[in-house]
């Protein structure tokens, strides 16, 4: 069947971790034909829509383990319109009080926490997505002076490019790719590179050594059987001595090495390919 490209496609989220500045530097290593695509670490999606807007004729399949993140992906698809009129009153209301009283509900409809979700994610500081040992997110409200929370063009878009997209809630160890015409992007929570950075922190399930190790089974499984596998991690002596054997290539990316922007410097990031 003949996809409605999505040329305006982007991510809706702020992420942490998120790929959007480094998609320039990945489109070289990128295969050039696959008929399949999984994105399992699916965050704020920034591959996952460049795809969309340049091969709307593969198939898509995203995922993510963070319950509260794909239920978002699932409403935009289905409910599009009903979330924006909710965001649109989240925006209304905005305020340092209105924050604090969403943050502290769990509770509703699964649009109305979509709803919530997004005003939260755009309101907090950061994007960043952190919860407390009750599972309830705990991120303090950011200094944005006029923030857009509700933006209708960019949902009802990315809500078209949902359709042609299978939308679940896995681990990126469920994935069932198993030909040479898949192609998996792996992007998992980054091994730290010392041990203050806290970029790992992303939900309830930390992602620690031995994760890392269970990820480079699946990606070697995965290449065994000719899927091309591509991956994104930090530089460091552990992720380079676990895909020894495979094609690392650096990126160099901006990123903060403390909450100050004007701390921020460049520093490599590996990508890791099985083609
Ligand atoms: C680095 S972020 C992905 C960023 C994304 N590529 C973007 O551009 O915004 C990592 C994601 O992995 C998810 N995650 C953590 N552990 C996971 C697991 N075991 N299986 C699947 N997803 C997981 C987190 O919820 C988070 O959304």
């Amino acid at each position: 069947m003949l996809q409605v490209s999505s040329p305006n496609c982007r991510p809706f989220l702020k992420w942490a971790g998120g790929k959007s500045k480094l998609i320039e530097q990945y489109i070289p290593y990128f295969p050039q034909s696959f008929t399949n695509y999984y994105e399992p670490f699916l965050g704020g999606g920034a591959v996952f829509f460049y795809f969309c807007g340049i091969k709307p004729n593969v198939n898509k399949f995203i995922s993510d383990i963070n319950p509260e993140l794909i239920n978002t992906y699932c409403c935009i698809k289905n409910n599009v319109e009903p979330l924006i009129s909710l965001l649109s009153n989240h925006q209304l209301q905005h305020n340092l009080d209105y924050y604090y009283k969403m943050r502290s509900h769990s509770q509703g409809s699964d649009i109305e926490k979509a709803a919530r979700f997004i005003y939260l994610n755009k309101t907090c500081f950061n994007g960043l997505y952190r919860e407390n040992s009750q599972g309830l997110f705990n991120v303090p409200m950011g200094k944005y002076k006029n923030p857009t929370i509700c933006n209708p063009d960019l949902l009802r878009s990315v809500s078209i490019a949902l359709q042609s997209a299978t939308v679940s809630l896995n681990s990126y160890s469920d994935i069932n790719a198993d030909n040479e015409q898949d192609f998996v992007y792996f992007d998992p929570p980054y091994h730290p590179l010392s041990s203050t950075s806290n970029f790992t922190n992303y939900s309830r399930y930390i992602f620690k050594e031995t994760e890392q190790i269970k990820l480079r089974d699946t990606f070697a499984r995965l290449a065994s059987r000719g899927v091309k596998v591509m991956l994104s991690n930090s530089d460091c002596a552990f992720v380079r001595e676990l895909y020894a054997g495979f094609k690392i290539y650096e990126v160099s990316a901006a990123r903060a090495i403390n909450s100050k922007a004007e701390n921020r410097c460049k520093i490599t990031e590996l990508l890791i390919t099985s083609f």
